[in-house]
């Protein structure tokens, strides 16, 4: 029987995937930091871990705590992380040790063989595309990056052509779209994803790198102000709070839910005809900020309206949503999960919560460091 280790496991995509790894009868470790900014101050091995799951509190960045981890070990997932787009850009340090030094650690540990393993997967972003793929009328294909400061200054949020600057519609983002990262999380994140696949194409460790688009489920923490935008408006609405939007929230991303996430895991794992490629994990269906507000607020069943504060948030992109041909074709994923079932999940599930709302805090902090405008 196969021996799996999932690093990050006590996290949010981690334990879902815990979850299926030992409905599937395998024999599980975590190694999880259990950052209290995720998990809360003091926490302890987190109730919803399976029985026969065997437990390791370790920190990615620990050689020792690698290798206590890595014994007897047949399959590594690794999706521990830090994982705060904005915070990243003033935490760099943190966010760079854990993602980039942390995988560093345990890839120079496969590459000395102290360990065999058949196969790894890491858990990569579409952050590392920064902006989406677009198309221009008159150009074609096109890849802007980022809009301008004196295009933001004047609240014209959409897409220009980067040629002949008229406005360009967004378009499924296929993983050949250059990468454009653009912030110090998405830098760790594509560092994760390069030098795995490196590593792993060197020394014929399979590889798979899989990149996660907007993630969302239960135990998304609630309580974290610097995690995604599903779980953040669930925070302020189990609080009594409007749900802020930036920009004016027809800003769109491609939501997936987690066990659709966790079904492209087990394919990587599974397939050969993964082995050293980078897959998107998406739906292909791209969905507005507004529509997310407005959905939860209609699915908690409050009187509320989404606060839309016209604001800019630094390193922000416009839209990006997935092409998965590839997965579905060398991977044979097909997500199944609808957004509208996605919420109803996350929101039975939120209700069971209790929640800090952490929100205002969090923009304040942006502010201060002039990350937002
Ligand atoms: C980023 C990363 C993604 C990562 C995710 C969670 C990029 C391009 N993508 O996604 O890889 O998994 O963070 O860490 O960097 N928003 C509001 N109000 C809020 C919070 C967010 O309007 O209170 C808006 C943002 O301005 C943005 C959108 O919601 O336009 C999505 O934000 P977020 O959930 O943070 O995700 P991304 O930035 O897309």
């Amino acid at each position: 029987m196969k021996k799996i280790l999932v690093t990050g496991g006590a996290g949010f995509i981690g334990s879902h995937l815990v979850d299926a790894l030992v409905d599937r009868g395998y024999s599980v470790r975590v190694m999880d930091a259990l950052v209290p900014q995720v998990h809360g101050e003091g926490a302890t091995e987190p109730k919803h871990l399976p029985a026969s799951v065997e437990f390791l509190r370790g920190d990615v960045t620990s050689v020792d705590d690698w290798r206590r981890a890595l014994d007897g070990i047949d399959v590594v997932f690794h999706d521990a992380a830090e994982v705060g787009v904005g915070q990243s850009m003033y935490e760099i340090t943190r966010y760079m040790q854990a993602n980039t030094m942390g995988t560093a650690v345990l890839l120079e540990l496969l590459a000395a063989k102290e360990y065999t393993i058949e196969k790894l997967i890491v858990a990569s972003s579409m952050s590392i595309y920064g902006e989406g793929g677009y198309r221009c009328a008159t150009c074609g294909p096109v890849f802007p990056t980022l809009r301008s400061g004196a295009q933001l200054s004047e609240r014209s949020w959409e897409m220009q052509c980067p040629t002949c600057h008229e406005a360009v519609g967004a378009e499924p983002t296929a993983e050949t779209k250059p990468l454009y990262p653009t912030s110090i999380y998405a830098i760790s994140k594509r560092d994760q994803e390069e030098m795995s696949l490196s590593v792993g194409r060197a020394y014929g460790i399979p590889t798979v790198a899989l990149r996660y688009f907007n993630t969302y489920g239960p135990r998304q923490s609630v309580s974290n102000p610097y995690t995604g935008v599903a779980a953040i408006f669930s925070s302020r609405l189990l609080n009594g709070h409007a749900p802020l939007i930036f920009e004016d929230g027809l800003q769109s991303r491609d939501f997936t839910h987690v066990s659709d996430i966790v079904q492209a895991n087990l394919l990587a794992m599974d397939r050969d005809t993964a082995n050293y490629e980078a897959f998107n994990v998406g739906t292909g269906r791209p969905l507005t900020v507004l529509d997310v507000a407005q959905s939860l607020i209609d699915a908690m069943h409050l009187d509320l309206k989404p606060e839309v504060v016209g604001k800019f948030r630094e390193g922000d992109i416009r839209h990006c949503y997935a092409d998965i041909t590839k997965a579905q074709t060398l991977l044979g994923y097909s997500p199944r999960v609808t957004f509208e079932e996605g919420i109803a999940d996350l929101v039975s599930w939120v209700q069971s919560q209790e929640s800090a709302d952490l929100v205002p805090q969090a923009v304040q902090e942006l502010e201060q460091r002039g990350l937002t405008r």
